[in-house]
C-alpha cells in the first residue's frame, strides 16, 4: 500500500478537523480529543453539508447544518438516522499525516 501526505498532525488542532482536496473531492480528516486521526468523505450523508466544519465529540462528528451525528470510525449515520460516507485509511507517522493512495483511487459507492 502507497501512501500520500497530506500535512502534519499540527495542523489539526484537538476536536477539530482541516478539509484536503482530492481527485476523489473533499476529504475531511479529524483529530479527536484522545489524539486519533481519522479520514471520512466531506459530504454529510443528509444534504451534503461540510462535515468538517461540524462538532467532534467522542469518535463522531455532528453535522453542522442539521445535526445528524456520523461516526468518524464507520463513516454510518447514527442514531435514527440511515446513510453513510466513505472512509479512508489514515495513519500517522512521526508527526506526518499519510492517507492511503488506494483508497483514494478506489470508488464504492
Ligand atoms: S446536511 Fe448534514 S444533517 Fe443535514
Amino acid at each position: 500500500m502507497s501512501w500520500i501526505a497530506i500535512g502534519v498532525t499540527a495542523d489539526i488542532p484537538l476536536r477539530g478537523a482541516r478539509c484536503v482536496t482530492t481527485p476523489q473531492g473533499p476529504i475531511a480528516v479529524f483529530r479527536t480529543v484522545e489524539n486519533r486521526f481519522f479520514a471520512i468523505e466531506d459530504r454529510c450523508p443528509h444534504k451534503g453539508g461540510p462535515l468538517s466544519q461540524g462538532i467532534v465529540h467522542g469518535a463522531q462528528v455532528t453535522c453542522p447544518l442539521h445535526n445528524w451525528v456520523i461516526s468518524l470510525e464507520t463513516g454510518m449515520a447514527l442514531g435514527a438516522d440511515e446513510g453513510s460516507v466513505r472512509t479512508f485509511a489514515l495513519k500517522v507517522e512521526g508527526e506526518k499525516l499519510l492517507i492511503s493512495s488506494e483508497a483514494l483511487a478506489r470508488r464504492t459507492a
